[in-house]
């Protein structure tokens, strides 16, 4: 039997160690985090051969200790995404935001999904709007997905799902953007070059104190992000992404979030989405 060795976490370290983590992504661990903390972390303190989280911060904070500084956020960050997840989101997309780009006679369309972890949630838009605008109407789509966790963004840019992930894929979307894995691979689902061509990933903390992307967008998809955050946070990060929607975009959120009181310049429409004045 294999035993793994179980660490202890004093307060004072799980306070450097919230504290750290606060200032690196922005995310706040209340007291009920503390196994989180514990077990997120003691993969850390194994691969590197510590024996206490004291001995972790005083690395990570450390100049040698800079490299860990990824490795550290990765393993804080909560991924969970499904593909369709939330699906009212795309049906809004196929039967709001499609009609009114032919109506307004749209050319291209940029869409953005910040926090989009392993790639599901940008991939969906993708297949979405590419269905509605790309195939029968030439309408560029262009996703821009980004995320603070380099190990996801990795994931995503893979773009390899098993079949539990593709679940919710419908059957005619998978055979359309999806090659089938053979052999060794059975199970194994890849995004064809078609999706892969409409979505950019790249690495976004979204308290850093520059964003380097200067495009505008019609859609931004920021689900399931926010909650993480403090008030003060969320209110700073949601007014920041909400300057990149252009007039008359849609900011979309999780479903266990609000806006409300957090944002000015985005009217509530339906159900987790909001307008740009
Ligand atoms: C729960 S996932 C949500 C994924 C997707 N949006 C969805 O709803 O299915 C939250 C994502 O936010 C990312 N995240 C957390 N803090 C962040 C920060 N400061 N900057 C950018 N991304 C962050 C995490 O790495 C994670 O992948």
């Amino acid at each position: 039997m294999i035993e793994i060795k179980k660490f202890t976490l004093s307060d004072e370290e799980f306070n450097k160690l919230r504290r750290l983590v606060f200032d690196a992504a922005g995310i706040s661990l209340s007291d009920a985090k503390r196994e989180l903390v514990i077990s997120r972390f003691s993969r850390r303190l194994r691969a590197l051969n510590l024996s206490t989280f004291g001995e972790y911060y005083n690395f990570v904070i450390s100049p040698d200790g800079q490299s860990e500084m990824q490795n550290f956020v990765n393993s804080i960050t909560t991924n969970k995404t499904d593909f369709f997840r939330e699906p009212h989101h795309f049906d809004f997309l196929r039967d709001h935001f499609v009609p009114e780009c032919l109506r307004l006679g749209r050319r291209e369309v940029r869409v953005w999904s910040a926090g989009c972890s392993t790639g599901e949630e940008p991939y969906s838009a993708a297949m979405t709007l590419h269905t509605h605008l790309t195939e029968p109407h030439g309408i560029r789509v262009k996703v821009l997905a980004t995320d603070i966790d380099t190990s996801v963004l990795d994931a995503a840019r893979n773009g390899i799902y098993d079949e539990r992930q593709i679940k919710p894929i419908p059957e005619e979307m998978l055979r359309k953007y999806f090659l089938r894995g053979k052999e060794d691979s059975a199970g194994l689902y890849k995004v064809k070059d078609v999706l892969r061509e409409i979505v950019t990933f790249r690495q976004l903390n979204f308290i850093a104190e520059n964003y380097p992307i200067s495009a505008v967008f019609d859609v931004v998809f920021c689900r399931n992000v926010i909650i993480y955050f403090s008030a003060e946070t969320k209110k700073r990060v949601l007014t920041r992404l909400s300057g990149y929607l252009t007039r008359g975009g849609y900011f979309i959120i999780g479903h266990s979030e609000t806006l409300f009181d957090m944002v000015d310049g985005l009217t509530y429409l339906k159900n987790t989405i909001y307008r740009k004045d």
